[in-house]
């Protein structure tokens, strides 16, 4: 697990100019991302390299994904929303064959690409399309925290299908959506880092406003909420089979850190859900 137990790197990293009017569709289909939606990652590399130090993270989100995809030895893995490439990084130090991180956020990308020229892993790092010839090829798609950034059904749909487009038949998806059921009352998940609100009914699409709250770190960005039934559709719609939703857990070394109680509250009402299935 140590690969993802990474070091504080505080020293941000400047975003890169902002090209407006990315594409980004894995070649399956073109779109031009928000403004908004590109902006709101664009300076946050180092903010997302912290949180990935708390121990929300550490002890529970990480173990619980990585021990859900398992070995990764000798896969092929796109990261989809890649962000800082934390998960990119994890998995090529865990023996992966082929990673690749995709994102739309050029402050992301700037920043996962500086990363891997600090330290290479031979992970590629794009912006835009994904190449035709790498179509069809992964043997996973990992989208951690991705999902919520679709503003409407018609983003929703493209996303996964962008994520079919990418895996071989018999390929897995794995997502990490806003949990249908998390915990509606603002403060429930500060004790790990972030505040989850939102003053819209429990609807497809509802806006939600996460607050990144740890250190000296107060970020916000926008999200979307999506009912289990439309995340569902939206799979098959897509191709995916053997839909489940996993559950989280923490490690032993969490426990003995913070005690259950301190994970409890998060155990009973993730804040994310995790949607696994097959092409
Ligand atoms: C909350 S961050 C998570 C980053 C990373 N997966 C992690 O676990 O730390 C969400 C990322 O998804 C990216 N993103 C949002 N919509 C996207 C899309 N349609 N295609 C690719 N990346 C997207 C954002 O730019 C941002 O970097």
């Amino acid at each position: 697990m140590n690969c993802c137990i990474v070091g504080v790197w505080s020293a941000t990293l400047a975003a890169g100019p902002r090209e407006v009017g990315i594409h980004m569709a894995m070649g399956v289909e073109r779109r031009e991302p928000s403004a908004t939606m590109d902006s709101q990652f664009d300076s946050l590399g180092g903010v997302y390299e912290d949180f990935s130090g708390l121990p929300f993270r550490k002890y529970l989100e990480f173990p619980t994904v990585l021990g859900i995809i398992g070995q990764p030895t000798g896969l092929s893995i796109l990261d989809f929303g890649c962000g800082n490439g934390v998960y990119a990084r994890c998995l090529a130090g865990k023996g992966a064959r082929h990673v690749v991180g995709i994102d739309i956020s050029d402050g992301m990308l700037t920043y996962a690409r500086e990363q891997e020229r600090r330290s290479p892993q031979g992970i590629t790092f794009i912006s835009g399309d994904l190449p035709q010839d790498l179509l069809g090829t992964f043997d996973l798609v990992l989208s951690v925290y991705v999902l919520p950034y679709a503003s409407d059904r018609a983003e929703l749909d493209r996303q996964v299908r962008a994520a079919a487009g990418a895996l071989r038949r018999g390929g897995r998806y794995i997502a990490l959506p806003v949990n249908p059921a998390y915990d509606g009352d603002r403060d429930y998940y500060a004790r790990y880092g972030f505040r989850l609100s939102s003053s819209d009914p429990r609807a497809d699409g509802a806006v939600m406003t996460l607050e990144l709250c740890f250190g000296q770190h107060q970020e916000t960005v926008s999200a979307h909420y999506w009912t289990a039934p439309t995340l569902e559709d939206s799979l098959r719609q897509a191709g995916f089979t053997a839909i489940t939703w996993q559950p989280h857990h923490v490690i032993e070394e969490g426990i003995s850190a913070l005690g259950a109680d301190f994970w409890q509250p998060y155990l009973d009402k993730p804040h994310a859900a995790i949607l696994d299935c097959t092409l």
